[in-house]
């Protein structure tokens, strides 16, 4: 596994471009198995390389940009056993240097949810991922659907600015417990991950009351609302429409359920994402469905 920290040294990666795809997966390291998940499902389609950047642009001021945990010795030592080509690690110079003006910025799909009180939020997540498209040229990249705006966000740029990009996603890992994996998991004490688990409950009832027919919006997010009261303080619970967001008040088709509050230290998102067109409930794709790519 080469461990590149240069634009120059990306050229290496031209030794795996062949019949298969090359496949990235986008990360700001803290590994857990969740990314690993993302990982195996690009080993699946071609040989992959991985980005490790804790990406500056992306946070507010006064968020964790300081604490969040970076271990690279650790990081790489769980992408070697998978096969992993290539890990791209720059430093904050390679990837921000001068000019340093021009920016990508979401269009209607960053506003609201994640995008609300995180201004710059989406146009820093952009900004990175489009130089790291521009950097590593692959054919394939793969983003996890727990941070679901952030997977329509990068959907509407590569298709708005016609990025030869394919893209797919892939479902969200939990502990036992039902919570979503994240870095930020490690923010927590075991009293904390206890109440943490409010986020994937509220989803989970609000996928069982669709499940039982209902369709109203304001009903679900009722429902989610109640279920987040051991949260520290509530950011939102929402439903809305994929790909637009749209917040119609009967919903039907492909449905977002999310929901992110803070518990002790820790700022903390789940989402789901439900198809309803069949009339069952089953998990719906934000990008693309990676078996599509199982041949390849
Ligand atoms: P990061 O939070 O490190 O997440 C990297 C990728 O892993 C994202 O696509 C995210 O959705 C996915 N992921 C996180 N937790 C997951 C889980 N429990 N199950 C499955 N996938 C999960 O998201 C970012 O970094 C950054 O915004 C980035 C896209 C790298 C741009 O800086």
């Amino acid at each position: 596994m080469e461990v590149l920290r240069t634009a120059a040294q990306l050229s290496r990666l031209d030794q795996w471009r062949g019949e298969r795809p090359l496949v990235l997966v986008p990360t700001m390291g803290a590994l857990h198995a969740g990314h690993l998940s993302l990982v195996e499902t690009g080993a699946r389609m071609g040989p992959v390389v991985v980005s490790i950047f804790v990406n500056p642009t992306q946070f507010a001021p006064g968020e964790d940009l300081d604490a969040y945990p970076r271990d690279l010795a650790a990081d790489l030592a769980l992408l070697e056993p998978l096969g992993v080509k290539a890990v791209f690690s720059p430093a904050v110079d390679e990837m921000y240097g001068q000019p340093g003006e021009v920016t990508v910025q979401p269009g209607s799909r960053g506003r609201g949810l994640c995008g609300g009180d995180r201004p710059g939020h989406f146009s820093g997540v952009l900004t990175v991922v489009a130089k790291l498209f521009g950097l590593v040229q692959p054919q394939v990249a793969i983003f996890g659907r727990k941070d679901a705006q952030q997977c329509l966000v990068i959907r509407q740029m590569v298709e708005d600015l016609r990025m030869p990009v394919s893209l797919v996603d892939g479902p969200t890992v939990r502990e036992a417990s039902g919570l979503a994996m994240s870095s930020r998991n490690r923010y927590l004490d075991e009293g904390q991950q206890e109440r943490a688990m409010c986020l994937s409950q509220g989803l989970n009832t609000a996928r069982e009351m669709l499940g039982n027919g209902e369709r109203n919006r304001a009903a679900l997010v009722g429902a989610m609302l109640r279920e987040l009261k051991p949260a520290d303080k509530i950011e939102y619970a929402e439903v809305r429409l994929v790909p637009n967001l749209e917040e119609p008040d009967e919903v039907s088709g492909e449905v977002l359920l999310a929901v992110a509050a803070l518990v002790g230290p820790a700022r903390l998102i789940d989402n789901l994402v439900l198809d309803l067109a069949e009339g069952d409930v089953v998990d719906g794709f934000l990008l693309g469905d990676p078996q599509q790519w199982s041949k390849a």
